[in-house]
């Protein structure tokens, strides 16, 4: 799949705010910083779509991006940021937890993981939760570039060795980086597929 055209719909901040029309979408979550805004940009051919930054926490709200006039790509705000308060953080815990258990349209998130680092509790916390509720997922692996082609193995079968001490089998995986376009078509190809059977 290609996308052709793409546009900015909005920023909310609860799901009830959300666009209402019945058109597939696919939502992107991970930890402050894992590269989620970039990683949408990287998928619309699009530097300046998602507001991208070094500082964590930049994403605070549910944002919507309409592609070809047929579906929704989500950037959800990042959890695990360490100067967040705690009525901050259960704030972003009802915004998530609601839009992610809620939204008929969701078709799969799309949970990243920095292929740099070691599986996070908080990354494990995340998943195990998609799990426990039943929330349809897939991994993505990110910043691919920033580790040396004969790492990227090592690192990334560290990571699922973490998850396969909870998990039988893991879902469909992605390797990526946003910066050398790496894993773009993979992606595009099976949001495809699953918009095909919407
Ligand atoms: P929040 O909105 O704060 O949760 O962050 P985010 O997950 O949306 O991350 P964002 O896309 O803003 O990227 C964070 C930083 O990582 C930025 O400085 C990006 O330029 C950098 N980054 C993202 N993806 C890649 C990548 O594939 N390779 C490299 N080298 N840097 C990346
Ligand atoms: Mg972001």
């Amino acid at each position: 799949m290609e996308i052709k055209e793409v546009h900015f719909i909005g920023s909310f901040e609860r799901e009830s705010q959300c666009p209402q029309d019945m058109v597939p979408e696919f939502a992107f979550i991970g930890r402050s910083n894992v590269g989620k805004s970039s990683l949408i940009n990287m998928l619309c051919n699009h530097k300046g779509l998602a507001k991208v930054s070094n500082t964590p926490g930049k994403t605070q709200t549910i944002n919507f991006f309409r592609v070809d006039d047929a579906w929704h790509l989500v950037d959800l705000p990042g959890y695990g940021y360490a100067k967040i308060s705690k009525k901050m953080r259960g704030k972003w815990e009802d915004m998530i937890e609601r839009y992610l258990l809620t939204r008929p349209q969701l078709q799969c998130v799309f949970v990243l993981l920095d292929s740099r680092h070691s599986l996070q509790d908080i990354d494990l916390e995340f998943i195990n939760w998609l799990g426990s509720r039943r929330v349809a997922f897939v991994l993505v692996y990110t910043k691919i570039d920033k580790l040396r082609a004969s790492q990227v193995n090592d690192h990334i079968s560290k990571i699922r060795n973490g998850l396969l001490q909870y998990w039988n089998e893991l879902p469909t995986q992605f390797v990526t980086s946003s910066e050398k376009k790496i894993g773009r078509q993979e992606i595009l190809d099976f949001i495809g597929d699953l918009n095909l059977n919407f």
